[in-house]
């Protein structure tokens, strides 16, 4: 990913998600961790994007932070191949465990993450006090 990539997704994300989502979009995925992110593009437009990272400790542990699919794109298996091609970053890596966090309520990203495999739980207090949220995980060792 490179820096127009990344100004792309700060510009277009607002809009992807339908409300103001762009803080998500912290600097350090492009300044320190935008080698590990991926985008798909058609014709030279982006059309999906993956933010991520693997923790240090081994076994690492391949975080998804973000994904978004542009709205007239989706459905069209972007996401999945988005969060294939990661994951098999993170095996080639040494990673056992994938792992990825939404807001309660979130049944689309659910119902994404549980076609391609995933689990997920939902943990009171995980982001601090009264902010639940529902963390995913997924095996791939
Ligand atoms: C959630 C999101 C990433 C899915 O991307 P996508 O490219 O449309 O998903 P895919 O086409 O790869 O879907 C794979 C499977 O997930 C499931 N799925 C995806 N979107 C779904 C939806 N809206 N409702 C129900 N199931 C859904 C389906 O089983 C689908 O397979 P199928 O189409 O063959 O039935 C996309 O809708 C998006 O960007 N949403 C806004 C941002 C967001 O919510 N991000 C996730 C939290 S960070």
């Amino acid at each position: 990913m490179n820096k127009a990539d990344y100004d792309e997704i700060v510009r277009v994300i607002d809009w992807w998600w339908g409300g103001p989502t762009a803080s998500l979009a912290h600097p350090v995925f492009f300044y320190e961790l935008g080698k590990i992110a991926r985008i798909m593009e058609v014709d030279g437009k982006m059309i999906g994007f993956l933010l991520g990272f693997l923790t240090a400790e081994p076994p690492p542990i391949g975080y998804i932070h973000m994904v978004g699919i542009h709205p007239d794109y989706r459905r069209r298996h972007v996401g999945r191949k988005l969060y294939e091609s990661f994951e098999d970053s993170c095996r080639s890596a040494g990673c056992t465990l994938m792992k990825a966090v939404t807001a309660p309520g979130d049944e689309r990203s659910v119902q994404f993450h549980e076609a391609l495999g995933w689990v997920w739980e939902t943990v009171p207090d995980y982001a601090g006090p009264g902010r639940a949220r529902v963390v995913f995980t997924k095996r791939i060792g």
